[in-house]
């Protein structure tokens, strides 16, 4: 796990290569596989293949949803606020995880902000809500995060880069 953090960076270009059925298998593994807050499991997860719907979600937010428009996948995470009070938490940790598995399998991605965020039409999640069809009023989206494969390098994070000013030891 250290490895795959020390390697870990937002990837946001991605090559023209299609995702295998069998990873995407995988991602859903990973989404269904992240703990939740009393197992309540109220997340949801839309895998977007549709090119169409990448295009409009690519406009989620004024800026810092581009990467969505040149991804072959976007996972959009939301939950049923009705069903737990923490669903920022387990939507935050599925997104990680789902990150991280995605890594772990060669892909690069960028997690895409999308609860208290503006776009063109609105606030973004009834923008992102309303390209999906999701008419629920206690679905909540927290995020999205593109996916594909890496068309950019980005070096690691060197342990001397890293912020030690934000560790404590008491
Ligand atoms: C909560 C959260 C929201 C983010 N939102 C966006 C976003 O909307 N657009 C984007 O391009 N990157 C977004 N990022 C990626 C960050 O910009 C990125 O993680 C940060 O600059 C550090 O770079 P690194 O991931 O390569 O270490 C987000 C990351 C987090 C954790």
């Amino acid at each position: 796990m250290i490895e795959l953090l020390r390697r870990r960076r937002t990837i946001r270009t991605y090559a023209n290569t299609p995702i295998p059925e069998e990873t995407i298998v995988t991602l859903k593994e990973a989404a269904l596989r992240s703990p939740t807050s009393r197992n309540r499991m109220a997340w949801k997860f839309w895998f977007v293949q549709d090119s169409e719907l990448l295009h409009q979600l690519s406009h989620s937010k004024n800026s810092g949803s581009a990467p969505v428009g040149k991804a072959p996948l976007a996972i959009v995470i939301g939950a049923d606020e009705s069903q737990t009070d923490v669903w920022i938490e387990d939507c935050s940790i599925a997104a990680i995880l789902l990150q991280l598995t995605a890594q772990s399998c060669n892909l690069g991605s960028c997690w895409i902000q999308i609860r208290n965020r503006q776009c063109a039409e609105g606030d973004s999640e009834s923008y992102v809500k309303k390209v999906l069809g999701i008419t629920a009023p206690t679905l909540r989206i927290e995020a999205l995060i593109s996916l594909g494969y890496p068309a950019e390098e980005r070096p690691p994070v060197s342990f001397e880069d890293l912020p030690t000013r934000a560790l404590f030891d008491k």
